[in-house]
């Protein structure tokens, strides 16, 4: 039997879930792989909140010190939160030459060239599975599983707290605020959900997957970010009507000229695998060259199914598996820039509602200038005039430039042939 000494630096809901499953199921690992996995410290920041302390075996300390200068302790699992503080400590354990397993998406997203640079310079690792979707295996499918495929396109939904906040809008009948509310209530959303619902978790998210799927750096800035705070009820009574469901998408599609990437509330068919990832669960479609679609789905986040994804990097990490891996692929360290599609060249199928006065000529008003833009036109809806003498037209298109559909819509409203600013949402 292999002991290892395993350090934890953040003891918080994620930290948690590793103590636990650590306590409860260590024979697990000696049966799977012979390891006798020992949590040797703990470190956090106030140690006075854990009651448990006892029970984990563990020593434990807020002083970083007691895992940089243990030379028994090789491997740490990093589980603080933020990006300033986080980065301080990873770099304090990869200068020590320890191997790093984190959570940390914030942090890699904005900071990972530096990071990984400094792991390599120290003949060190970086983990990172439970970086991204918690509980789905999601970053060695992408490097091992799928090795063979060239990526062709990514459609996630990554981000639990929106997926959860636009189900419970739709089976409800409630807006925004009171499917917040409720996310809140129910340990869904945080205090403050800004960085969840404004889709920037998503868009570190989905840095992280494009970096290891297209092999190259991908700057943060490159990625079109959208989140769901002005997501109506209307929207969603909308979408059911063309037949559709909006979902917070993540999407890296590649095309001859480069890199689409882009978070934005998106109206997904009924009859596409992701409209039917509902609540707080992640789902993420991959196309590849020689797997065509590939589905993954399950729990994104929650102290359990992250610790999963922790563990099995801390088993890959203590055989080496894991050192052999990342000295050998080039996810992160590849310095190639990928070439990014500008929004005006995108090619994307869109969804516009049109508030209208009920009068006649309105229609063909429309039609002509979507027409006179090149926008091609896949279905049209006229709901009935409400008593106020106003009506809704609704409109999908084929894919299409994404320039030529807005400068369309800016000029219908622009025409006066609305009486409201036009609603326009992505179609996958
Ligand atoms: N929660 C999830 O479901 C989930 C899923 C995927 C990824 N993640 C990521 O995993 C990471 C941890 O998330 P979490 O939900 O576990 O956060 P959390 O509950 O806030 O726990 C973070 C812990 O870090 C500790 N900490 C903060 N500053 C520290 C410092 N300077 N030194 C030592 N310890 C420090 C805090 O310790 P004290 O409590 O002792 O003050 C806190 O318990 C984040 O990056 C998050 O984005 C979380």
């Amino acid at each position: 039997m292999e002991r290892c000494a395993i350090g934890l630096v953040g003891w918080g809901t994620v930290g948690g879930g590793v103590v636990e499953i650590l306590a409860r199921d260590r024979a697990l690992f000696h049966d799977r792989c012979g390891l006798d996995l020992q949590l040797k410290t703990i470190v956090t920041k106030t140690p006075s909140r854990r009651r448990d302390q006892a029970a984990t075996g563990a020593r434990v300390s807020d002083r970083l010190e007691d895992l940089t200068g243990d030379p028994e302790i090789r491997t740490v699992i990093h589980l603080v939160g933020g990006i300033d503080e986080a980065t301080r400590i990873c770099r304090a354990l990869l200068e020590a030459g320890k191997n790093v397993i984190t959570a940390n998406k914030a942090m890699l997203a904005m900071r990972g060239d530096e990071l990984f640079a400094l792991a390599a310079a120290k003949g060190v690792c970086i983990a990172f599975e439970a970086a991204v979707a918690g509980g789905i295996p999601v970053i060695a499918a992408l490097r091992d599983g799928l090795v063979a495929n060239h990526i062709d396109g990514i459609a996630a939904i990554l981000n639990g707290t929106c997926n959860f906040i636009l189900t419970s809008m739709e089976s409800r009948g409630v807006g925004y605020a009171e499917a917040l509310a409720e996310a809140q209530r129910l340990g869904y959303a945080e205090a403050d959900p800004t960085l969840d619902v404004d889709g920037t978790d998503t868009a570190h998210k989905l840095a992280i997957l494009a970096r290891i799927a297209f092999n190259g750096r991908i700057p943060l800035t490159g990625i079109r970010v959208e989140g769901i705070q002005s997501i109506t009820f209307d929207d969603i009574r909308s979408a059911r009507t063309m037949g559709a469901r909006i979902k917070l998408l993540a999407v890296a599609q590649r095309r001859d000229q480069g890199l689409e990437l882009r978070v934005a509330p998106t109206l997904v068919p009924l009859d596409h695998p992701l409209a039917s990832v509902n609540a707080n669960f992640n789902g993420i479609v991959i196309q590849g060259s020689a797997v065509k679609t590939l589905l993954l789905v399950g729990p994104g986040a929650g102290a359990l199914p992250t610790a999963s994804a922790v563990l099995a990097d801390l088993v890959d990490v203590v055989t080496g598996r894991y050192q052999f891996t990342a000295s050998r692929f080039r996810f992160f360290r590849s310095d190639a820039d990928v070439p990014l599609v500008p929004e005006a060249e995108e090619l994307t199928s869109s969804y516009a509602r049109f508030t209208v006065p009920d009068r006649a000529g309105v229609l063909a008003g429309i039609a002509s200038t979507l027409g006179n833009h090149g926008v091609s036109v896949l279905s049209v809806y006229q709901g009935a005039p409400d008593p106020s003498g106003s009506a809704v037209i609704e409109a999908t298109t084929h894919p299409q430039r994404g320039g030529a559909f807005l400068s369309a819509i800016e000029a219908i409203d622009r025409a006066g042939l609305t009486i409201k600013p036009t609603v326009v949402l992505r179609r996958l």
